[in-house]
């Protein structure tokens, strides 16, 4: 299969090639990402999309570079991420954020939200004090939370949505390029579900930042993203722009996800 593009023309700002990642050996050998190729355009939101098992969190992985591929070429900006050590890989991981599912595993329950940002600021950025203070304090309100007093609270004082907020406050503040948010909004209600997509969606906007939305459910795909890439077994078995992808899915595997989504069609049209 060809490398889903972004817009002709543009430099992508990551392109993977032949991403592979294989675990374990022989006849137990799972190939969890098996030859994905694709880019990510700067502003870009792209949603890959595939039922449980099928990869999305090992890909997400080896783009936050937190594993090896066992295979195929990753870069950033032209740069080869496999190849970087030491300054250079922290940087990486400066400039490539990540947001899980679960924001209460994530979260030290003995720190307030001003230490455990206070923390993550100080150790990649080295800034403190007041100057850290009210990068703190404007990363919460760009989420939606007014600062000073959420600051002060403990972990088990805020909801599941508000923790949520406080991972992805905590990710703006490293000013990444990329936010990769793994299973980010799966724990929340609907209603907060809608609202921190479109906090994402604005935040690509006023922070020049690429997203890549990873989600089982294709129904929040069509909320935020530009594209979708449909993974299913290791494999991309489909991408395109989204409205193609949702109105005229190619692959029977896509048909079956969204057949799943019986009002994904209605709310669309809404
Ligand atoms: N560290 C690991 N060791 C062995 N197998 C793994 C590991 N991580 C993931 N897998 C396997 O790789 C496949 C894809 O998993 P994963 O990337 O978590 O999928 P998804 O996020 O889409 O649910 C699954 O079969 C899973 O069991
Ligand atoms: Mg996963």
């Amino acid at each position: 299969m060809n490398a889903p593009s972004s817009a002709p023309g543009s430099q992508p700002l990551v392109e993977a090639k032949g991403l592979t990642r294989v675990f374990g050996h022989g006849a137990n050998a799972v190939r969890a990402v098996d030859d994905v190729s694709f880019t990510l355009g700067r502003q870009e939101v792209v949603t890959i999309v595939g039922e449980s098992g099928s990869g999305k969190s090992t890909l997400a992985r080896l783009v936050l570079r937190l594993l090896e591929p066992t295979g195929g070429t990753l870069h950033l900006a032209g740069r080869d991420v496999t190849a970087l050590k030491g300054r250079e890989l922290r940087s990486y991981w400066r400039d490539v954020q990540a947001v899980f599912q679960d924001p209460f595993s994530s979260f030290n329950q003995f720190f307030t939200v001003r230490r455990l940002l206070g923390r993550s600021l100080r150790l990649a950025t080295g800034t403190g004090g007041d100057q850290g203070e009210t990068m703190m304090t404007q990363a919460l309100e760009h989420v939606g939370l007014t600062g000073a007093d959420v600051l002060d609270k403990w972990p088990h004082q805020l909801s599941g949505g508000q923790r949520q907020r406080v991972m992805i406050a905590r990710a703006l503040m490293m000013q990444p390029r990329i936010l990769v948010a793994d299973e980010a909004t799966s724990m929340l209600d609907a209603s907060l579900r809608a609202n921190i997509l479109n906090v994402l969606g604005d935040l690509r906007r006023d922070h020049d930042m690429t997203i890549l939305f990873i989600t089982h459910d294709i129904g929040q795909a069509c909320y935020v993203s530009d594209r979708v890439l449909v993974m299913c077994q290791g494999e991309l078995v489909e991408h395109g722009p989204t409205d193609q992808v949702i109105f005229d899915p190619q692959h029977e595997y896509t048909r079956r996800l969204l057949a799943d989504v019986p009002r994904l069609h209605e709310n669309i049209l809404d």
